[in-house]
């Protein structure tokens, strides 16, 4: 298998992001969303991503998008520190420490951006996010019942957070 590069997203990796995000999504499983967004708005959603050097990294396999990890910032003044993770990899490449590689990456990225307290939210059975998320020093801060619903099946979610830099001080 040719190596997998884990860098941070271009703009010409639009399409080849919005196919792997379309292909988790549609697993209908572990993303709140079940289908990517329109190209045009990926490309867009890049596009700023990339003008602002946001903390969003991608897994390259043969010039492809296999898996992606980012962290958002809040818009709010306040809350300006506090980003949220999103992440997903193909099913084929999955439990081969991937994930871990582009968590990593990208939890430094959004700390050297200044954001010191990042959350996630993670359905209570995708019990290998979970251990990676644990793994890299997240803990639990809570169980949120019904907080998902696909094709009418409540699902609990676990809420998570990492702090980092000043924040991991500051408690
Ligand atoms: C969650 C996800 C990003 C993890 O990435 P990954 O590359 O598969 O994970 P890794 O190989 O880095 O392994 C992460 C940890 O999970 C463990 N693990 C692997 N398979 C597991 C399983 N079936 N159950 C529990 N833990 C498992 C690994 O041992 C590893 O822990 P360790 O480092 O302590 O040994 C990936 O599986 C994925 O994209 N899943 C679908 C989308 C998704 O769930 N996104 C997150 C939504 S919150």
């Amino acid at each position: 298998m040719p190596p997998i590069d884990i860098r941070p997203i271009q703009t010409a990796d639009a399409a080849s992001f919005r196919a792997c995000l379309d292909a988790v999504a549609r697993e209908r499983r572990y993303l709140a969303q079940v289908e990517a967004p329109p190209l045009e708005r990926v490309q867009q959603f890049v596009a700023d991503s990339v003008a602002n050097d946001a903390a969003q990294y991608v897994a390259m396999r043969d010039g492809q998008v296999v898996g992606w990890c980012d962290v958002f910032a809040h818009w709010a003044h306040a809350l300006q520190h506090v980003g949220t993770l999103g992440m997903g990899i193909m099913a084929a490449h999955r439990g081969q420490g991937l994930g871990r590689r582009l968590i990593e990456r990208t939890l430094q990225h959004a700390q050297d951006k200044g954001i010191y307290r990042v959350v996630l939210e993670a359905r209570e059975d995708n019990h290998r996010a979970i251990r990676l998320y644990e793994s890299v020093g997240f803990v639990r801060e809570g169980r949120a019942p019904c907080a998902m619903r696909f094709d009418g099946v409540f699902h609990t979610a676990i809420t998570m957070a990492r702090l980092q830099g000043p924040a991991r001080d500051a408690q």
